[in-house]
């Protein structure tokens, strides 16, 4: 059961108008590292984790949806004064003829979302380490939109998503360490 709080988790704003970039930032949307993946990945690993760290997968898993709100707004921002001109210059001229304003879940190089980027393995250490190298990998991603914007405004709002999957690393090898330390004391020699 979730509660729907109408803001977002941290202030996104652009100081111009700028497709190229939300073109990139798609990757984060729809893409294997997503902000989507994210989110479906840690709410479904939920039912088989142990009870102890159960509560990282809700919290986490939770707080992706946020993000992929923030990216959502980054790019409605970045783009709603383009003309299609300035659009198909970008590389969005196709989702534009697609799917008008609206956005679609894909990568940034237009391939569609798939469950394939979803570990479920069924094994909490195998899950987890696994949601270790997604937060690990969106971090980078993040880092390389960092670097791609000279807009002081649109960094402020990725450095705070790059924060966060820092700190979803951290919680996650805290977990494996929860874990681990169980296992070893059901062992029977
Ligand atoms: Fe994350």
């Amino acid at each position: 059961m979730w509660l729907y709080e109408k803001k977002l988790q941290y202030p996104v704003k652009v100081s111009k108008c700028d497709p190229m970039m939300a073109k990139f930032l798609v990757e984060q949307y729809g893409g294997a590292d997503g902000e989507l993946a994210a989110a479906l990945r840690y709410l479904n690993q939920r039912y088989t984790i142990p009870d102890k760290v159960i509560g990282v997968l809700n919290d986490i898993g939770t707080e992706e949806f946020a993000h992929l709100e923030m990216i959502a707004t980054m790019i409605y921002k970045l783009t709603k004064d383009a003309t299609p001109e300035q659009l198909r210059e970008a590389g969005l001229g196709t989702d534009f003829v697609n799917h008008g304003g609206d956005l679609f879940y894909n990568s940034a190089a237009g391939v569609p979302w798939t469950a394939t980027y979803i570990a479920a393995k069924g094994d909490p250490l195998a899950n987890l380490y696994e949601d270790i190298a997604a937060e690990e990998k969106a971090r980078a991603t993040y880092q390389w939109l960092i670097d791609y914007t000279d807009d002081v405004d649109l960094q402020d709002s990725l450095k705070f998503l790059r924060e966060r999957e820092i700190v979803h690393a951290m919680r996650f090898r805290e977990s494996v360490e929860i874990i681990k330390a169980d296992m070893g004391q059901k062992k029977i020699y």
